[in-house]
């Protein structure tokens, strides 16, 4: 109470300098510790001494109830208090500043498992805001904080523990669980699964490098005193070597035994009293085997209802005959060897309406005319049709991870039933006698089936616990009277918000946007994946750093993708090389340079996207250790002969010098980071990368250019658009005529030739270098090979995007559920609608035109980012004449770019909110219009750019 009285009389005092305004009540909205945002967590745990907190400023709105243009924040104040006793850990005191994103904390040390306030009010030109305050938490900052043992069983398959406790009658101040269970867990209370639409937790890590525990705030759960009984359930997941070995054999430094899967747990409770105490795990536990007696991600569950025990996990619980006592089992985590028992900051994976919030302003849906199912209808799928081919089949409508719930079993004691689950259907020309059955080829080596045992009892239902399958039909044998209605199936994924929208007046640019939606969340588990069905699901570099920016576009994934770096670090040897899977499990060290890659690319584009330097920060050093690593391997060879391993992979044609497509994302990398030395002002590495980068680049050109064609190598696509796509490579006379030999190429050969490499930089090249026009037109293709060809191909449209072009059912192990070809999701965003966020500084609304204006008439999109939302909808009117509207979040600004509608043409007037702000030639001079300045022309490309402050605006430009 005392903070708040001498921070409001601050604050009056600050205010007493300045003009009064009406009293529009604002307050900091969509709040961030870290990057955990408040609205959607109602439990907040970090575990850094320096938290950094972000804001956005609430819209201000004139005496019409018109939002108020140009609003800047003049100031904040934060303090940070302690829970317990009020006690204020920092003050900042008011902070005359603009910045709102990403503060970091500068006060007393943060202590272990402690409960905090944190209160924030800011000022802007217009307004004072009232405070917002929030509570948050620390998890366990030292491993001497933890009192418990990894208990499990070394003896037999013990998958259910249990304890009881005996809580005090004084009333509990707070009870705080931190736990672990590798592979999986999930926990109980008095028989209630605490956290229900929680699965698949933790994160899979490499375990002895860094093992991850969560935390729950059980003070709610834990509030009457008397005898508590404690459950955990525990999965094998990642922790049973099998998952790594299956069908690839085990990678040599992996073939390690992890053993038995185990629990760490310890719950403190706090009393009002003051007093306290905490529960852990130790050999007074008990254990048995549940009736889930086999688990695995890949293959499946078998689950025997004949074994439940009713409240197993309640205190009054008393069938012992099968339990036996916990052993006391190693800790996953070697740390000799420097592993890390840390928090998991990002969310966890989740079923239902939790695993996504939408975050975007629109209405639930989908667009008319897109297939398969809507993101934002909770993330449950009921089947579109039951048929019996081979047993009762079921399609979802939409390829995606994750599993069924049978409801309404009725069967005699031991009826066995089994759930079987495809992507695709055998067509008829590949498989005669089994036509339309479940197509299992791409499963590879393994068997995914879930089984379940009927106990005889009424109505029972099985949702498979511990494994999840990448499928859109499930087939069901042993059990035919199964209504449609008695299904329904769970989208599951890392939790997450869905912050982007993006839709269009073409049909195919929505499918595909449809298809990268849910591709990307199939394969966000944890880790970002491969694909979701067959003996894979590994964290394949390459994958992850191609979609990454589509990605975070769409999605609030940025602590997901700040825990793969960290296991990206984690697993490079001093010598600086990283691996092309992490976990390592497949593949080789150092990784492929395109697969490497994602290491510089995810954290650059988690900075593009959030403005938080403290990412680039983090992973600098080990970033340059890669970039050394890549060095080294380079002065052995030179440009002509760097080592590669997969190519551009998945191509049309394999075609080219698979040295220059890895020297590719070497030069990248090192202009990167270049990029990122000048943001951290480290003028040694700017001036040596610098000069590096200048060296490879007249190399590069020097050994692949081919006089003779005018072209790179062999002058196939791939090699002239990685080519064009490096800075300072191409000499700037030759550029047009390789670009024009990269646009007659494509048009010849009337489709696109290369793979996930070169398709990334193919759709911006175009747009930049003036072939917007043919960028669209490859983008709509729907005959083979194209991404339309993936859901007009006669045999079975795609609702996620293909591992390759041509990936049917045909044979073979192919994934139609992969995200590596996502990235031309990001241009939908950056050139389609022209949103360049720009690490939020200035944001750039740069929407590319077609000169065949029927190609694209219409865009609809919003981005949500840490300042704001950022929407931009444009409509051509005619050949001549488009309409833009534009919203720019408070605090920030933006400039607006209208791109040339006809060949050669001229801007001849805008419009801004029905009022002629500039004609040509009449008002040549800006007119004086609120949050708009700074007219430019550009003289070659004919680009009218206009710069805005924050707000609202609708504009209208014509051109002849
Ligand atoms: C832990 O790491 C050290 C150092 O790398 C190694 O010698 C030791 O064998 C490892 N321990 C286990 C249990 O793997
Ligand atoms: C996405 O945008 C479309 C078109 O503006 C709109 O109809 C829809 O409601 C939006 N959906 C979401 C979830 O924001
Ligand atoms: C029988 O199985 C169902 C699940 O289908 C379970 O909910 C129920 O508790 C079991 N009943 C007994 C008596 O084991
Ligand atoms: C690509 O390869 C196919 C055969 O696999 C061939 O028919 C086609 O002409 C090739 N296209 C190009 C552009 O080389």
């Amino acid at each position: 109470m005392l903070l708040f009285i001498s921070l409001v009389l601050f604050f009056v005092k600050i205010n007493s300098e300045n003009v009064e305004y009406s009293k529009t009540s604002i307050q900091p909205i969509h709040v961030r510790i870290q990057h955990i945002d408040v609205d959607t967590h109602s439990d907040i745990v970090i575990d850094i001494q320096t938290p950094h907190f972000s804001w956005e400023l609430a819209d201000e709105y004139d005496d019409y109830g018109q939002r108020i243009r140009n609003i800047e924040q003049i100031g904040y104040h934060i303090a940070v208090s302690a829970v317990i006793d009020n006690e204020i850990i920092w003050d900042s005191g008011y902070v005359r500043s603009s910045i709102s994103t990403h503060i970091l904390y500068e006060g007393k040390q943060l202590k272990s498992d402690t409960r905090y306030k944190v209160n924030i009010k800011y000022e802007t030109n217009k307004h004072e805001s009232e405070w917002y305050s929030v509570d948050f938490r620390t998890g366990l900052f030292s491993l001497d904080d933890w009192s418990g043992e990894w208990i499990g069983s070394q003896s037999m398959n013990m998958n259910q523990l249990r304890t009881v406790i005996n809580l005090k009658s004084n009333p509990i101040r707070s009870a705080t669980a931190f736990i672990s269970g590798i592979g999986y867990y999930q926990l109980y209370i008095e028989g209630e699964l605490i956290d229900q639409s929680r699965r698949l937790d933790v994160g899979w890590t490499t375990y002895q490098q860094r093992t991850l525990y969560t935390s729950y705030d059980l003070t709610n759960v834990l509030n009457t005193s008397g005898l508590k009984g404690i459950g955990v359930m525990l999965g094998q997941g990642w922790y049973n070597k099998q998952q790594w070995a299956i069908g690839q054999g085990p990678h040599v430094e992996l073939s390690l035994n992890y053993g038995p899967p185990r629990v760490i747990l310890q719950i403190n409770i706090i009393y009002t009293d003051g007093t306290n105490e905490s529960i852990v795990t130790n050999t007074n536990w008990l254990g048995r085997e549940g009736e889930h007696r086999f688990d695995s991600i890949y293959m499946g569950t078998t689950v025997d209802f004949r074994a439940v025990q009713l409240c197993w996990s309640c205190a009054n619980f008393s069938d012992f005959r099968l339990w036996m006592n916990a052993s006391i089992l190693p800790s996953p985590v070697n740390f000799t060897a420097g592993g890390q028992f840390s928090l998991q900051i990002m969310d966890p994976i989740r079923i239902g309406p939790d695993a996504l919030h939408i975050a975007t302003s629109g209405q639930l849906g989908n667009i008319d005319g897109v297939e398969g199912a809507s993101l934002t209808d909770g993330g449950i799928l009921k089947p579109i049709s039951q048929e019996y081919v081979n047993g009762q089949l079921f399609d979802l409508g939409q390829n995606f991870a994750g599993w069924c719930r049978i409801a309404s079993l009725n069967a005699a004691k031991s009826t066995i039933i089994q759930l079987r689950y495809g992507e695709l259907r055998y067509s008829r020309s590949v498989n005669e006698m089994n036509y339309h059955g479940l197509f299992y080829e791409n499963l590879c080596s393994i068997a995914v089936m879930d089984t379940v045992i009927l106990n005889g009892t009424e109505n029972e239902i099985f949702e498979p616990p511990f494994t999840y399958h990448g499928f859109r039909y499930m087939l069901i044998n042993g059990y035919d009277h199964i209504n449609r209605s008695d299904v329904e199936c769970y989208n599951a994924h890392s939790q997450t918000r869905l912050i982007g929208n993006f839709t269009s007046s073409n049909q195919v640019i929505n499918q595909i946007q449809h298809n990268i939606l849910w591709s990307q969340l199939s394969n966000s588990m944890s880790i970002p994946t491969d694909c979701a069905q067959r003996n894979e699901r590994r964290g394949w570099m390459g994958d992850a750093g191609l979609s990454v920016d589509a990605s975070l576009f769409n999605f609030d994934y940025i602590n997901f993708y700040i825990n793969f770096l960290t296991m990206i670090e984690d697993n490079q040897t001093p010598d600086g090389a990283i691996s092309d899977t992490v976990p390592f499990t497949v593949g080789s060290r150092p990784a492929d340079p395109n697969w490497g890659t994602a290491y510089i690319t995810i954290a650059w584009y988690l900075y593009e996207h959030t403005g938080d330097i403290n990412i680039i920060k983090n992973y600098y050093q080990g970033i340059q250790l890669w970039i050394d690593c890549l060095i080294q391997h380079y002065e052995q060879t030179g440009l002509a002969r760097f080592y590669h391993t997969y190519g551009d992979w998945n191509p049309v044609n394999r075609t080219g010098n698979q040295s220059l497509i890895s020297s590719y994302p070497f030069l990248r990398d090192v202009y990167r980071f270049v990029n990122m030395s000048e943001l951290l002002n480290r003028t040694d590495n700017i001036e040596k990368y610098g000069q590096l980068y200048q060296r490879l680049a007249d190399e590069f050109h020097r050994v692949f250019y081919n006089e003779s064609i005018r072209s790179y190598v062999d002058g196939s696509q791939p090699m002239n658009i990685l080519a064009l796509d490096l800075p300072d490579v191409v000499p700037t006379p030759l550029r047009t005529t390789i670009v024009q030999s990269l646009a007659d190429n494509l048009i010849k050969t009337g489709y696109f030739t290369g793979g996930i490499i070169s398709v990334n930089a193919l759709f911006p090249l175009l747009s930049n270098e003036g072939h917007h026009d043919l960028a669209l037109q490859l983008a709509q293709k729907t005959s083979y090979p194209s991404y339309g060809y993936m859901f007009n191909n006669n045999v079975q449209n795609a609702t996620t995007n293909w591992e390759g072009w041509d990936t049917l059912p045909q044979g073979g192990a192919s994934s139609p559920n992969h995200h590596m070809f996502n990235s031309i999701g990001a241009w939908f965003y950056r050139y389609l609608a022209g949103i360049h966020l720009n690490a939020l500084q200035t944001i750039i609304i740069h929407p590319k035109m077609s000169y065949d204006y029927q190609l694209l008439t219409e865009i609809n999109a919003e981005v949500v980012t840490t300042k704001g939302s950022v929407k931009v909808h444009w409509k051509r009117i005619s050949q001549n004449q488009i309409d833009l509207s534009v919203r720019i979040p408070n605090n920030i600004n933006a400039i607006v770019s209208f791109d040339r509608l006809v060949e050669q043409g001229k801007c001849m007037k805008l419009i801004c909110n029905n009022e002629i702000i500039w004609i040509r030639e009449k008002l040549n001079l800006l007119k004086n219009t609120l949050g708009i300045s700074h007219l430019t022309e550009h003289q070659s490309t004919g680009t009218m750019s206009i710069r805005i402050e924050s707000g609202d605006y609708t504009f209208t430009a014509y051109w002849q």
